[in-house]
């Protein structure tokens, strides 16, 4: 494994991702973790990341000399990097020039070791405002810019390695080569984490856990659920009972692809709770949106723990017991919550359409190691269709809280056929990797006049909502190009009777939220 030392900036879980793309295995640690407990996990190799301090700042995190005396390969960076020199009596200078952004580095001498197979000049991305000015004795100095008279040093006999810029970001083209040099020549890695070796991995580890015991694992239609039950149902097969929730606030094909695809591609055995009707009924005459999520997520859960009891039965008289239950937590949730062993900290309104927390079951988290796009990868190896494997997200709630008004089955039905032509055409123009999701929202509350062939018509508008983000905290409206989005429109009003008019959403968030409710 190798250890990503956390310093507080956005950049520890960028690394550790670029660290697994290089085919490493690697976990973020807080730098608050002592050197001697960093040291005793054995790591292959230690890597410093960014931060916001100054290493004179009152209260900065420091870092132990006896990290670099254990023989362990260590990579500084930016941060990290001058917290290494100043760790080993190299000079760190407040210059008072800043470096911020592109930043050309040029390489002191032919360009080795470190940065092997880099441009002697080579574009980085910068964040800096203090530099290290002197090495510490025993380095070499490898590149140099203009702000920083030492932007890279390595001590190969010892394994220590730093940048001053940021090699995890994309706007250091050249960073995933440094990483790699550090991790395969540095610290002698080899690139064996692969796709099939999580697989095998987490398959024994199931095993180990689950033993004779029976799991459930609820579907939620969407990518962590589906492939944290593919994985259980690899490991124990029949053992593992999968329950779907049919509230009938999915999209088009959605409850198809669970209950006809999801089975076929891994032979889980799926226990389907049919509950439209109970979800229309109790959301009947309901438009509050907070007042939409709380019934949806308590009918969830009722319908969820109603289920679960039958199987609990089935299981009883057959002399077993359920003793598990799976879930599709995340590492980023995993992080985020300091990394303890307990369930993830999800936010609150993340839960509506989530589980009770107050079920009695050890919990199966397959997935607890894993970043989003690596649970994708995954998902493919284990045979899953593509539909289920790259599907955007979706609300938990789902339609319920895109229909500006009460949810009815004639709203339903009328957004979903919206719904599905407008995913169906932006698939079709190859542009779904460039939007993060694209709710259609249907305004049920709404009517406007319009005309269709020689008829005046009174019909309801639809909202596109097509935006780019990269973790829903923040989002821009997406520039979809114009032709994609007549062709929607015109799709859309010819195709659904209700629907006279498509309007696109040109709000990023803040101040606008995605959903609309
Ligand atoms: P907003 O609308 O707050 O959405 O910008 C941010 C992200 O969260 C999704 N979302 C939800 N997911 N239950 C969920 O599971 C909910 O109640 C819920 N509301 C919003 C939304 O689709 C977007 O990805």
């Amino acid at each position: 494994t190798v250890l990503v030392v956390d310093y507080g900036a956005q950049y520890a879980q960028l690394i550790a991702r670029r660290v697994r793309e290089a085919r490493v295995y690697s976990e973020v640690v807080p730098h608050t973790l002592p050197a001697a407990d960093i040291i005793s996990r054995r790591p292959a190799a230690v890597i410093l990341s960014g931060g916001p301090s100054s290493v004179y700042a009152d209260g900065a995190p420091g870092v132990e000399k006896e990290l670099f005396e254990a023989g362990i390969p260590v990579l500084g960076i930016c941060y990290g990097f001058q917290a290494m020199a100043h760790a080993l009596g190299g000079e760190v200078t407040r210059t008072g020039q800043r470096e911020y952004g592109k930043t050309e580095v040029r390489a002191t001498t032919a360009p080795h070791g470190l940065l092997d197979g880099t441009d002697r000049v080579q574009t980085t991305w910068m964040s800096h405002g203090d530099a290290v000015t002197a090495a510490p004795e025993g380095f070499e100095v490898l590149a140099v810019s203009e702000a920083a008279p030492v932007a890279c040093f390595a001590d190969e006999e010892r394994k220590l390695y730093g940048v001053q810029w940021h090699p995890e970001v994309k706007h250091s083209p050249q960073g995933q080569r440094v990483i790699e040099n550090f991790l395969y020549s540095g610290a002698g890695l080899n690139p064996e984490w692969t796709t099939g070796s999580i697989v095998e991995e987490q398959v024994a580890a199931i095993r180990e856990q689950v033993g004779d015991a029976q799991a459930i694992c609820g579907l939620s239609g969407g990518v962590d659920s589906a492939v944290a039950a593919a994985l259980v149902q690899k490991a124990i097969g029949d053992q593992l009972t999968c329950v779907f929730v049919d509230h009938g606030l999915m999209r088009e094909g959605e409850a198809e692809q669970v209950e006809r695809d999801f089975v076929a591609a891994t032979g889980a055995k799926l226990h389907v709770a049919d509950e439209k009707k109970r979800f229309l009924s109790a959301l009947q005459g309901v438009t509050d949106p907070e007042e939409k999520r709380k019934i949806i997520g308590r009918e969830f859960i009722r319908a969820f723990e109603e289920a679960e009891r039958n199987i609990l039965e089935e299981a009883q008289a057959e002399g077993a017991s359920v003793e598990f239950l799976v879930q599709g937590t995340l590492y980023p949730d995993v992080v985020e919550s300091g990394g303890g062993e307990g369930a993830a900290n999800i936010k609150s309104h993340h839960n509506v359409g989530g589980l009770p927390d107050d079920l009695d079951f050890r919990l199966v988290e397959p997935l607890r190691a894993l970043f989003k796009d690596e649970v994708r990868a995954v998902g493919a190896e284990l045979g899953l269709p593509a539909e289920i494997v790259q599907r955007q997200p979706f609300p938990g709630p789902g339609l319920g809280i895109r229909i500006i008004g009460e949810v009815t089955e004639r709203n339903l039905d009328i957004l979903r056929t919206a719904d599905a032509i407008a995913r169906e055409e932006l698939t079709r123009s190859g542009l779904d990797s460039e939007v993060w999701q694209m709710p259609v929202v249907l305004l049920a509350d709404v009517r406007s006049v319009g005309v269709q062939g020689d008829g005046r018509t009174y019909g309801h508008p639809v909202v596109l909502r097509p935006v780019s983000s990269e973790d829903a905290m923040t989002a821009d409206w997406s520039r979809l190009p114009y032709d994609l989005l007549a062709t929607i429109s015109n799709r859309i009003t010819n195709e659904v009777e209700e629907v006279n008019r498509v309007t696109l959403d040109v709000t990023s968030k803040p101040p606008g939220t995605i959903e609309w409710e």
